[in-house]
């Protein structure tokens, strides 16, 4: 462990970012912590404070922060052979394609591997119009699906819009918001009319010649909506009628992170391809696509990514998922979400702040809201600084950003849940308490 005088302090850290990063790179809080040291379901700063980390790197770190037998793998692989591309043949990306084969839905067996999230999701959308031959995309109002040109395109979040002159072709279909539904309805008398509703607009608003439709299964960044199980069933059905491939972007929901091993699985359709990435390697940087052998066959002109498949980072990814498996993840998951779910709707009973409470496993939203169901944007900043002051770190999504994000390692226990909740508790009545 280093000693804190050698740390340069958060201050310095914003001097330098200032005057050296491009200032698209923004940071939580008014008065953030320099972050030097992981383990576990705890950080700490530069004071030795330690934090509870309820945001995982934003979803990532599945395993916990420095798992040692991830570390350990990683270290190993480091020493003997770091880098090559995939035009030498190596064993890890192999053995990496094989093992996420077996745990995909149904027939998704043929990999693709790059580097992140919006390289997965950019690569599957060319796989879907290779194999259709059409080119035109729908996806859905509050979805997040990269920082690449066409997979911002892609994207349904005006925060995450930067480019304003994006890819054209692309029609926007209402997701299953239950708590802000557009069509005014209400689950389950609502006939699931927004997934119906992609039908209208495959016949009003495109060529009628779609290549697929991305979609979260449940979307994060939109602020962790959640649709009925049944919603997956309808889409499927409409899109098969027309000759349009599914593509669903498991980058935040993947690897047990929701109860199951993929988020799709819940509602038990298959998709056609499947993009991963984020929690796949717990912290170093994997992303890619699978998808079935027909659709495969379509990509067969020259395709590399650098880092793709890369010997360091694929052994992570293996360790990773052996970790979830060893130490089942997967089910502590399912387990620890019902806990921390039943605890935010008990609070929600009691503080009018929570509007909502949604999600799945251990990736969960509360939406804050005052009068009118009015987003609690303010509010929900201040609650992120109070938790953070008490040692706790949650994150914050929704188009409004006004949605409490709870979606910490899948390592954790029911005592740091109680933490978590009783520093939330503490917070919301200090905003309750200090409203103008
Ligand atoms: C659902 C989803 N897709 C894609 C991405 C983009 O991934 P990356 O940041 O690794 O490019 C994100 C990032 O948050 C995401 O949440």
């Amino acid at each position: 462990m280093k000693n804190s005088v050698s740390y340069i302090g958060p201050e310095e850290i914003i001097r330098k970012k200032n005057e050296f990063l491009i200032p698209c790179v923004y940071h939580f809080y008014n008065e953030p912590m320099q972050i030097v040291r992981g383990e576990g379901q705890y950080l700490f700063d530069h004071h030795e404070k330690r934090y509870l980390d309820f945001y995982g790197g934003v979803s990532v770190l599945s395993a916990g922060h420095c798992h040692p037998e991830i570390v350990e793998k990683i270290s190993e692989q480091v020493k003997t052979l770091q880098h090559t591309t995939t035009i030498y043949l190596t064993q890890p990306i192999v053995d990496l394609a094989e093992k996420l084969a077996q745990i995909a839905p149904g027939s998704l067996r043929r990999s693709f591997f790059c580097a992140s999230g919006s390289e997965a999701n950019e690569g599957a959308l060319l796989l879907s119009q290779l194999y259709t031959g059409r080119h035109e995309f729908l996806s859905l109002y509050n979805s997040l699906h990269g920082r690449t040109k066409l997979t911002m395109s892609v994207t349904g979040l005006k925060f995450w819009r930067t480019d304003s002159n994006p890819v054209g072709g692309i029609s926007f279909v209402p997701g299953a918001y239950c708590y802000r539904c557009i069509f005014n309805l209400k689950y389950p008398d609502c006939n699931i009319e927004c997934a119906r509703q992609i039908e209208n607009v495959i016949e009003k608003s495109t060529s009628g010649e779609v290549a697929a439709l991305i979609v979260e299964p449940i979307q994060g960044n939109g602020g962790i909506i959640t649709p009925p199980d049944e919603y997956f069933t309808i889409v499927r059905e409409i899109l098969n009628k027309h000759g349009i491939l599914l593509i669903t972007d498991e980058v935040q929901t993947g690897f047990g992170r929701t109860g199951k091993m993929f988020a799709i699985e819940h509602s038990g359709v298959e998709p056609d391809i499947m993009t991963f990435a984020k929690a796949i390697a717990n912290g170093t940087p994997v992303g890619g696509f699978i998808t079935n052998d027909k659709i495969a066959s379509s990509y067969k002109r020259p395709g590399a990514s650098t880092f793709g498949g890369n010997p360091v980072t694929c052994v992570a990814a293996m360790a990773t998922l052996d970790v979830i498996d060893k130490y089942n993840l997967v089910k502590n998951a399912e387990t620890m979400g019902k806990y921390l779910k039943d605890k935010l709707r008990s609070l929600q009973d009691r503080y009018a702040l929570i509007g909502d409470v949604r999600g799945r496993g251990l990736m969960l939203g509360a939406e804050l809201v005052n009068q009118d169901k009015e987003p609690a944007t303010k509010e929900t900043d201040t609650i992120l600084e109070y938790m953070k002051d008490r040692g706790v770190l949650i994150g914050k999504t929704g188009a409004s950003r006004n949605v409490l994000t709870f979606q910490p390692p899948l390592i954790i226990t029911k005592d740091s849940i109680d933490e978590v909740t009783d520093v939330l508790e503490g917070a919301l009545s200090y905003v309750e308490k200090h409203k103008e």
